[in-house]
């Protein structure tokens, strides 16, 4: 595990687009994996810039988000559908027909999560998967106590993640919805590189726990030890309480 500390969040998104470029650059049928939440926006902004500087071609691009809430439609502004619409489509220059976001609204989610993860194994796997980290050490919305084997499925959001949450829902808790169809560990852990983003100090604790604490189901993020490629960018923030800096 490479770890970069820097000084704020657009370096921090800087140093995340610019690993994103050079993974996927090899690639002639380059599948990146995406996430939402505020972690990923400035690593998005960069990307954009990249794209309209020439050194980066969205077009051939097909991307997989993380995960989707369940209770509420695609169309509300803060689905994950309208987020991914939004910061990748619109923002990056993705082509909407080339990405996919988990099946929140599906009405047999299991066959419905089964094709998500045909469709990701059909375009070749993950090249490139960014991911942020919950408060309590979740990625995608796989909370403590998920399988390192788990797969894309339904899943119960915790009440801390609701409370981190409920800023994107004007602060309203009870507005953030109770389930989440997400790509399980196991899904995430097939990606050929991570980048994983922790910035602020809420991410403190669990950024530590997953660096320097045991891989344990307690802290989902610790399990991205055993992966052998993977790049945190924090800021100082964040980085604050890790053992050493690597
Ligand atoms: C989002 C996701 C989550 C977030 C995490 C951090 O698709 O899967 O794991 O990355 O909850 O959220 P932010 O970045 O908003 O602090």
């Amino acid at each position: 595990m490479e770890i970069l500390v820097v000084k704020d969040e657009y370096e921090a998104g800087r140093a995340a687009a610019e690993a994103v470029i050079e993974a996927l650059a090899d690639s002639s049928s380059p599948v990146l994996g995406v996430a939402t939440g505020s972690s990923p926006l400035s690593t998005y902004r960069h990307l954009a810039e990249a794209a309209a500087a020439g050194r980066f071609d969205p077009a051939p691009v097909r991307a997989f988000a993380l995960d989707e809430y369940r209770g509420i439609s695609p169309e509300h502004p803060e689905s994950y559908h309208a987020v991914i619409r939004r910061e990748v489509c619109e923002r990056v220059g993705l082509l909407p027909e080339h990405v996919r976001v988990p099946p929140g609204s599906a009405e047999d989610p299991v066959s419905a999560c089964a094709e998500y993860e045909a469709a990701m194994a059909a375009a070749g796997g993950v090249d490139v998967q960014i991911l942020g980290i919950g408060s309590n050490g979740h990625i995608g919305f796989n909370e403590p106590g998920s399988s390192p084997e788990s797969r894309t499925r339904v899943q119960r959001l915790t009440p801390q993640t609701r409370q981190d949450n409920a800023r994107f829902f004007g602060g309203r808790v009870e507005d953030v919805p109770e389930e989440c169809v997400t790509q399980g560990i196991g899904t995430i852990l097939e990606a050929r590189r991570i980048v994983l983003l922790a910035q602020g100090e809420s991410k403190a604790g669990g950024l530590a726990a997953m660096v320097n604490g045991p891989v344990t189901p307690e802290c989902p993020a610790s399990i991205l030890q055993r992966h052998p490629s993977v790049l945190v960018v924090a800021d100082e923030a964040a980085a604050s309480q890790l053992a050493r800096r690597i």
